[in-house]
């Protein structure tokens, strides 16, 4: 019986970067999403990015950053910041904080709204034909999912949060950029509201003005 192998593939859209494409693409990744690439990510770069070369007809690094740059629909940077970041996650990762935020967080804003004299929905689910729960319209309409750059200098947010959950998403950016998005968060976050992070990320006492109360950074009332 005779083996076939299949000839090593060679000159493969993006098979090589240069250390110019690399520094470029680098760069450009920090500046638009915080993200620090260091020199052992090259490969990394290459291995996530040669099939959007591909796809996209682009035959060298250079040709496909000309491009990122004049792609004023910002899908490209989309597509790239998804390829390079490690987007691993599960149901309930972490459950501590759901734990917390249910059992602790929850009653205290359910508590502090009746204070100001808001009232409880009629019912929070309603029951469907099929036997299942359905939440209730108002609440549904108080929901928006939005995709957010972290990077954004300005957060379009209106209203300061009374939590928000933002886990294993630093350990992506360096510690000049942390800093500036613990910053950014705790001046978006109400008085005694509270900020998650993954449970193996820290914040020293100078690095935020909350003060940690298991599993969560909560903002001084
Ligand atoms: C390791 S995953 C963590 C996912 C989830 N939060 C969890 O804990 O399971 C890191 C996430 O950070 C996101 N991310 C990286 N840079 C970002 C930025 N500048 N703005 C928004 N999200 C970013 C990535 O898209 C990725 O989904």
């Amino acid at each position: 019986m005779t083996t076939m192998l299949a000839p090593p593939r060679t000159d493969m859209p993006g098979d090589r970067i240069s250390a110019r494409e690399f520094n470029a693409i680098r760069e450009l990744v920090y500046a638009r999403f915080g993200i620090n690439l260091g020199d052992h990510k090259k490969s990394l770069v290459v291995g996530r990015l040669q099939k959007v070369l591909t796809q996209r007809g682009f035959h060298t690094f250079q040709e496909y950053y000309d491009w990122l740059k004049n792609d004023s629909s910002e899908e490209g940077l989309s597509e790239l910041a998804n390829r390079i970041t490690t987007n691993h996650t599960f149901f309930n990762r972490e459950p501590a904080h759901f734990e917390y935020f249910a059992d602790k967080l929850l009653p205290q804003l359910a508590a502090a709204r009746r204070a100001e004299g808001r009232k409880d929905p009629r019912a929070w689910f309603v029951q469907q034909r099929d036997g299942n729960l359905r939440v209730n319209d108002e609440i549904r309409s108080g929901v928006s999912f939005r995709r957010h750059n972290l990077m954004t200098a300005t957060f379009p947010f209106k209203h300061q949060f009374d939590a928000i959950f933002c886990r294993n998403v630093m350990i992506c950016f360096d510690h000049r950029t942390r800093m500036e998005l613990v910053s950014t968060f705790h001046q978006h976050t109400a008085p005694g509201g509270h900020l998650f992070i993954g449970h193996s990320e820290t914040l020293g006492r100078d690095e935020t003005a909350c003060e940690y109360v298991m599993p969560a950074y909560r903002k001084r009332a």
